[in-house]
């Protein structure tokens, strides 16, 4: 555990990856699927380092420097559909419950002046419907690709302690501080 500080707890097939077998990451999903699906010219599965799921993790607090979190965005894909069969979908009655409790596990093995990615694809599901489930404003988040009809975004959280938990000399975030957001 000591060397890896990063965390990709629903990993896929680690589609957005340069190295993915990078010795700092714990690689997580709900699922293991044997190679079978198509991508970038090549067959893949979803081989995780560890089986799990990201409402209830299986790490102590503040256990990761960085956490990129990159859940299911869509909720309407057919049962047989290849996107659900790799990506994953939410599930319509509870997929608002399953969020909250992923952002909060995220936040809780987030290290202090850890930084949490988060991923989201407004193309069903509005940009600020995901980020109302999270306690937590982004420091910032990408403001590019405007003109195409569905939109990525990275948003960037950095876990500032409060002032209670705060050393003299260490920067805070004042806690009524709110970014303007989307
Ligand atoms: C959009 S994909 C992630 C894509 C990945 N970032 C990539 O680069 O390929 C979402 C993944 O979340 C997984 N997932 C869904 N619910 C989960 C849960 N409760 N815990 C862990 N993983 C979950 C799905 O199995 C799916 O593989």
């Amino acid at each position: 555990m000591k060397n890896k500080f990063i965390l990709d707890p629903c990993c896929s097939v680690k589609a957005m990856r340069k190295n993915m077998n990078h010795p700092n990451v714990i690689f997580g999903d709900i699922r293991e699927e044997e190679d079978g699906f198509m991508g970038y010219g090549r067959k893949e599965g979803i081989h995780p380092d560890i089986i799990m799921d990201f409402r209830k993790m299986p790490f102590p607090d503040k256990s990761f420097k960085l956490v990129v979190f990159e859940p299911p965005h869509l909720s309407t894909l057919g049962k047989t559909s290849l996107f659900r069969k790799k990506f994953g979908c939410l599930e319509p009655e509870t997929w608002q419950d399953d969020l909250k409790r992923g952002f909060k596990e995220c936040w809780r093995v987030l290290d202090d002046y850890g930084v949490l990615e988060f991923k989201w694809s407004n193309s069903e599901i509005p940009f600020k419907k995901a980020l109302e489930l999270i306690e937590h404003e982004p420091l910032f988040y990408n403001t590019t690709n405007f003109k195409a009809t569905s939109k990525t975004k990275w948003f960037c959280f950095m876990k500032i302690p409060t002032k209670s938990e705060v050393k003299p000399g260490q920067a805070t975030l004042k806690l009524n501080e709110r970014l303007p957001i989307i």
